[in-house]
């Protein structure tokens, strides 16, 4: 016989809970064997699925603003009206369900029909929407305009073989072993079949004539466009060094790239991770994961100290170093001869596998060929546009006025590549839509998370409350007494509201 399972914690709301009952604006409970998450908003009371639709996040651990709750995890958004995925990176709504009250009792019944969204629908849109990529931007762009329910056509050429994935995985529990080839794509294959969004992959964009209004794919096949969202990311830095170009040396950004590192790293002993950035750390603690020698050769003193500053730094190295990495800090790779790696100090190092991971550069190949305004990046206004009518840009090639650090940004993170996406889709059917989201990003060690909220290029002052070290910590980064940027380890709650704090400094 079946073993019964208990049902998850906290009350039976089909039962009903008391006012006096909640803690705080959430109350955790089930309904069966689901959990559901009570929401006070105000004089109302909301039920929804108490896990987020992106990684299961924890909502009852998140923050309530207004009639949404966001997710401690990653900071999506949801509406509590109607389930809906506000901000990326959710992309999918929760369940709501339908709450009564009895008396004083507050009661939960079956879960509701999924309400359509709030947001405007498109009324006057063009025919012909095209975006180029199939990355973070152009999904999330593809996934707004049908939930919008624009009725037009949407063409989505990308030239990678692999439909849209979760990129940050393949750094990360992909990368390790951890997580199943299932949980890659951003929607399954038959998605983009049943939402009209036809998507063409392996099709290199060679051209774009912004006269003519239409894209030119090689092989000379033109697609025409009313509206055209540049989201071509950004690609790996190649090392200009002797040896680079053999099959055991790897570079990380495609669902390919980490396969073909998955499969150097079969029966492999040791691995060279050149770089101590992200992508490289985060690279290195997965090959750990499966017990790989790892060796991380970088020029800097400290990991990640140009982004999160030296307590943060010697934090992250301490961290891999516990695991087993080991650093040659303040060093570079000069030249790679079959398995041997020649180190500027003159040492040699031996490795079945090499991943570089030294940074990436914005594709801006076709935005240059086009014409359009440049600045390390592609120029975009606040609305997403470049400067050539009809033609919007997003994601890691875009340089946006960011109203929270007052200058012209460009950034190569997830959620803000999904949100300029999402923006730009709006826009494009009309709306004037500012993109004003707070930059956020997160990255993984073991099982460490750093959240980061804000952008600070530069500060004088970082305040830490807690203690980086117990990986209990919250650092402010600031300028002229301003924070203009917040790094966090399990303080997750504390970096929400780090966000929000931010998001009203500039409503105000
Ligand atoms: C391994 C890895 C892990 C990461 N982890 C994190 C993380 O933990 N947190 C975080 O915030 N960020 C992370 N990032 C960064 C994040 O993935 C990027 O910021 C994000 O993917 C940018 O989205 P995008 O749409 O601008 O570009 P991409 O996602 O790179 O998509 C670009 C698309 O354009 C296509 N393309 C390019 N040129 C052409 C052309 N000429 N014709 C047709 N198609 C073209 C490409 O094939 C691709 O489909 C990670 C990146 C990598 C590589
Ligand atoms: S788990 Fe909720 S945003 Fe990632």
């Amino acid at each position: 016989m079946a073993e019964e399972q208990a049902p998850p914690a906290g009350p039976d709301l089909t039962q009903g809970v008391a006012p006096g009952d909640f803690t705080g604006e959430m109350l955790l409970g089930h309904v069966g064997d689901e959990e559901v998450l009570l929401v006070r908003a105000g004089s109302e009371i909301f039920a929804i699925d108490a896990r987020c639709t992106h990684y299961h996040g924890p909502l009852a651990d998140g923050l309530v603003v207004g009639d949404s709750v966001r997710c401690p995890w990653h900071h999506a958004c949801f509406d509590l009206r109607t389930g809906e995925a506000a901000r990326a990176p959710a992309l999918s709504p929760l369940a709501v369900w339908q709450v009564e009250r009895e008396g004083d009792r507050i009661v939960v019944r079956n879960k509701r029909e999924q309400p359509k969204p709030r947001g405007k629908v498109a009324t006057e849109a063009p025919g012909r929407i095209v975006i180029v990529g199939g990355g973070a931007a152009g999904f999330a762009a593809a996934e707004m305009l049908r939930r919008r329910e624009y009725r037009g056509s949407i063409v989505m050429l990308s030239n990678d073989a692999a439909p849209p994935v979760d990129r940050p995985n393949l750094s990360k529990d992909y990368l390790a072993g951890s997580a199943p080839e299932d949980w890659l794509p951003l929607r399954p294959d038959s998605f983009y079949a049943e939402a009209g969004i036809e998507l063409r992959l392996d099709s290199n964009v060679t051209a774009i004539d912004a006269r003519a209004r239409h894209v030119v794919v090689a092989g000379g096949d033109a697609v025409p466009y009313d509206r055209l969202l540049l989201a071509t990311g950004a690609e790996p830095v190649r090392l200009p060094i002797p040896g680079a170009d053999q099959p055991h040396v790897h570079t990380l950004r495609t669902l390919a790239d980490c396969r073909a590192i998955i499969a150097s790293a079969s029966g492999a002993r040791r691995a060279i991770v050149i770089g101590a950035s992200f992508i490289g750390l985060e690279a290195a603690a997965a090959l750990r994961a499966r017990d790989l020698e790892v060796h991380v050769v970088a020029p800097e003193q400290r990991p990640m100290e140009r982004v999160l500053g030296p307590g943060m730094g010697d934090f992250v190295r301490a961290l891999h170093e516990e695991h087993g990495v080991i650093f040659h800090l303040g060093d570079t790779v000069v030249a790679i001869d079959g398995k041997r790696a020649t180190l500027k100090s003159g040492g040699t190092l031996e490795a079945d596998l090499v991943v570089v991971g030294v940074g990436v550069r914005p594709r801006l190949a076709l935005a240059e060929q086009a014409g359009l305004a440049l600045d390390r990046g592609v120029v975009v206004n606040a609305y997403l546009e470049t400067s050539i009518p009809g033609i919007h840009a997003a994601g890691d090639i875009a340089r946006w006025p960011d109203p929270h650090s007052h200058g012209n940004i460009r950034v190569e993170h997830w959620v803000v590549a999904e949100r300029q996406g999402q923006t730009a889709a709006l826009n494009m059917l009309g709306q004037r839509e500012a993109f004003d989201a707070v930059p956020f990003f997160w990255s993984q060690h073991y099982d460490v998370p750093i959240n980061y909220v804000g952008h600070a290029e530069q500060w004088d002052e970082i305040a830490v409350d807690g203690d980086i070290a117990a990986k209990d910590c919250l650092l402010r980064y600031k300028r002229g007494g301003r924070v203009l940027a917040v790094a966090s380890i399990y303080r997750d709650l504390a970096s929400l509201q780090a966000e929000l704090a931010m998001e009203q400094e500039v409503v105000r």
